[in-house]
Parts: C-alpha cells; structure tokens; sequence
C-alpha cells in the first residue's frame, strides 16, 4: 500500500475533520444512538479500549496509526504521562496532528512511520495503543510482533479494529475482500479469534476483550447522520465516502462485521 494511496483515501477524511473541528478518525462508541456528540463518542472509545490499563506520570506511550493525532492528544491531556508519541503512515495527517500542538511545550509527539517497522528500541514502552488501524496492515502477525518487540515485560497492547467472523462466507462474494479494499490496502479484514491465535503465538497473555460492535455501530450512525443533516454537501469529495460509512456502519449493525477491543500484556 503506498502513502499516496492512504493519502488519497483519507484526504476527504482531512477535510471533513476540518470542516467539524474533530481530532478523530474512528467510528466511536455511543451508549446510545440518540444522545451525544461525535466527537465525544470518538473519545470514549479511546477510554473504551484503555479500560482499566495503568497509565502513570512515568509512562511512555506509543500510539500506532495515530491519524490526526486525536487519541494522543486525549490520553496525553488526561494521563499526563511522561511520553506519549504518535506514529503514523500518512505524511499529511502527521503534519496535520502537528498542527494542533505548535509552540506548546508540553504535547506528545508525532513521527511519519510504518507499523511493521516500529522505530524503537527493545523493551521501550509501557503502553501500546493502536485503534482502528491494523485493518490496513498487509502483515498483522509482523505488527504484533514488533509491538511485543518494543513493549517492555508486563507493557500492554491496546488493539481495538474492525474485524469479520464471515471471511469465509463471504470469500466467493470477495464482498468483505472489498470492504478492506475501500480501506485503500490489500490487506484482509481478521476474526477476533485470528487474533487471539496472534497474540498467543507472540506470547501475549490476553487480559479484557470486550465486543463493542454496537456501540461503535450506534456512534458510526449518529456521527454520518449529523454530517449529513450539517452539511456534508459543504465537504466536497466525502459524498463517496459518506454512502460508504454508511455500508460499514450497515456491516456492523447486522453484524456482518464487528469491532472488537483487546488488551494483552507482554509475558
Ligand atoms: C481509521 S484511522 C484511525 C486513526 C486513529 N487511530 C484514530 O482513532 O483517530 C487509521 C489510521 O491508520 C493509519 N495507517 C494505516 N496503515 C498504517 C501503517 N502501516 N503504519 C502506520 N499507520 C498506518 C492510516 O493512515 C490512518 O491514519
């Protein structure tokens, strides 16, 4: 998958965060349909998928597929952990999570990287959080890897993606072959039990699973349906994007996919 491919396929994204003054790009989670804004829905997912994980004043935190930096900016401001370094594929949304932290000396930080090839050392961080990313990675076991490469022992990894029990199923449609496809990467949509297979063999122990499909189903639908009453027409390019989002969120409402949070500590 190449950067101008990514940046191509989040470009109307950009705009739209812009345009809303969001820091996000994930579906968010709503404990209801009818009640809150999406961009609060975007960060209680993060807090979703963080759960009871220990963050401290001493703790370095790596967030992997960072986006625009929304996430990061979240846990830096609430944890106030000595590091928090976001890592992201696509050179536009590094310089646009940049943006938002200019001349302040306190901030995270945030480099153009690739999650295979993950620029630490050893046993460096204690915190790895990685949402709604892994589902562009051609190679998720080579991830996962290198999270628990640079994890230092007893660290957690944070995963939250959206993922299909209906590969199979749906092989001879190469339906869901598609879906990953419009997430602009040859890559395939994993089951959550592939994961667990992953984190298994990378000696991972697996410590809270939660399924939020719903949940991110519900946000998913309320985030569209305020863009498009708000003025999507405005966000010239979303209009594909828009009847797009709202397939997925369809997907995961009739759970054709789901979206699956895991947290895994290094053994
Ligand atoms: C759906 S967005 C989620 C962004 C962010 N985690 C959030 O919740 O706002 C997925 C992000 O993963 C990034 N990404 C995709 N492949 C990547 C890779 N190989 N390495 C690092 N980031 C990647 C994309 O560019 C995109 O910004």
């Amino acid at each position: 998958m190449s950067q101008q491919s990514l940046h191509a396929f989040y470009e109307p994204n950009l705009r739209l965060t812009r345009a809303y003054g969001l820091l996000g790009y994930n579906a968010g989670y709503a404990q209801n349909r009818s009640e809150g804004s999406f961009d609060q829905h975007q960060k209680d997912l993060v807090w979703r998928l963080i759960g009871n994980v220990p963050i401290t004043p001493e703790s370095t935190v790596l967030d992997v597929g960072c986006g625009i930096g929304g996430p990061s900016s979240w846990i830096f401001e609430r944890f106030r952990p000595a590091r928090v370094m976001g890592l992201e594929f696509c050179p536009s949304s590094v310089r646009a999570a940049e943006r938002n932290w200019t001349g302040k000396a306190s901030r995270p930080y945030f480099i153009h990287g690739d999650a295979h090839h993950l620029p630490f050392p050893n046993d460096s961080v204690d915190v790895i959080f990685n949402l709604e990313s892994a589902l562009h990675y051609s190679d998720k076991n080579r991830f996962i890897a290198e999270c628990h490469r640079v994890l230092k022992p007893g660290g957690t990894l944070c995963l939250g993606d959206i993922c299909t029990r209906w590969r199979r199923t749906f092989r001879c449609f190469e339906m869901l072959d598609n879906v990953a496809g419009q997430f602009s990467t040859q890559s395939h949509l994993w089951s959550p039990d592939q994961y667990r297979e992953a984190f298994d063999a990378n000696r991972f122990e697996l410590v809270r699973y939660e399924d939020v499909t719903q949940g991110a189903s519900d946000s998913l639908y309320g985030g569209l349906m305020m863009i498009g009453k708000k003025g999507w027409k405005a966000a010239k390019g979303f209009r594909g994007r828009f009847f797009y989002l709202r397939f997925v969120e369809w997907l995961l409402r009739f759970r054709l996919m789901s979206y699956d949070l895991f947290n895994v500590v290094k053994k």
